[in-house]
């Protein structure tokens, strides 16, 4: 089964039926905020093409991603949620401290000869902006299960200078069949929209297959809220951040990526699919860590 799990393929730009959702608000049995607080925030996210993206389509795709991982915090952002959502929503902030750990974790293990590979690749931003200056004959392969985001990372590395040493693969993450092909393999955003753990063990296990013995894994995960958990690694959010963030995520968008897991729940689905846990590295809010594991 070849699956996109982040968002929906067809029709990603048609009306969001803003109407259909605040009766879903309103016959909410329990919600985070006030109901009319909720109400406004549905009407606000319609307001900006992000908002309306991720209302219609409850998860981000290769483009939104890289808009708001990288190209959204350059800009001044006119619609104050918008702002909110990139500059404050602590997911968010996490994942853009995330993207500059993940960054320097690669850069540090670059080697002569490597083949380094991001599954999902989106627009692959975690390769093409690495400094390949002093590095020779680096290849750097791309694979993701979208043709959309698959070309924009081909213009993403033409940008960047590195067409040369760039390949694409059209691949479902599940259904890889790549075994021994990679030094290094960077995942980001996938493990998060699988609430199923078995499947996600099988991820890992694609994973483990794709590397080269010695190999290295950079992967994420996202944490637990203390209300959801009390091994929840939070630190330093702001109560009503958190609050507006499950507002918007969870009550108005029905967000996909609600596959919460403990650094201790990582750490085992890893540790099953044959890998040795070499460092967690947490962003300041404890929201989005990086983790970094070899197969032996
Ligand atoms: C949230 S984006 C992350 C992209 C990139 N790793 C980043 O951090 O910017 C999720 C990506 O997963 C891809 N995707 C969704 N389901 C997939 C699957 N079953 N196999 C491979 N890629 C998938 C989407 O096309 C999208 O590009």
């Amino acid at each position: 089964m070849d699956t996109v799990i982040t968002h929906e393929v067809s029709d990603k730009f048609a009306e969001v039926d803003l109407f259909s959702i605040e009766q879903r608000l309103r016959a909410a049995k329990e919600l985070t905020l006030p109901l009319e607080e909720e109400v406004s925030l549905l009407y606000q996210m319609a307001e900006f093409e992000l908002g309306r993206y991720l209302l219609k389509n409850r998860g981000l795709n290769g483009y939104w991603t890289a808009y708001w991982l990288i190209h959204g915090p350059k800009l001044q952002l006119e619609h104050p949620l918008e702002d909110w959502l990139i500059n404050h929503a602590p997911y968010f902030m996490g994942s853009q401290k995330r993207f500059q750990i993940f960054a320097e974790e690669t850069q540090k293990r670059l080697r002569d000869g490597m083949t380094v590979a991001s599954l999902p690749c989106g627009l692959m931003d975690d390769l093409v902006r690495l400094d390949l200056s002093d590095i020779k004959d680096v290849n750097l392969v791309g694979i993701d299960i979208d043709a959309e985001s698959l070309a924009l990372a081909a213009k993403n590395a033409v940008d960047h200078g590195k067409v040369a040493c760039t390949k694409f693969i059209q691949a479902d993450a599940w259904n890889l069949n790549m075994p021994n092909a990679y030094d290094l393999l960077l995942s980001n955003g996938l493990n998060f929209y699988e609430r199923d753990d078995a499947r996600v063990v099988e991820l890992y296990k694609q994973f483990f297959k794709a590397l080269k013995p010695g190999g290295t894994l950079i992967t994420s995960f996202i944490t637990p809220s203390p209300a959801l958990s009390k091994e929840s690694s939070w630190i330093n959010v702001n109560p009503q951040d958190a609050l507006k963030q499950k507002a918007v995520f969870a009550d108005i968008m029905q967000g996909r990526w609600t596959a919460v897991r403990t650094e201790a729940t990582t750490r085992q689905q890893l540790e099953e699919a044959g890998f040795i846990i070499q460092a967690v590295i947490y962003d300041p809010q404890g929201v989005f860590p990086t983790i970094i594991a070899e197969k032996p």
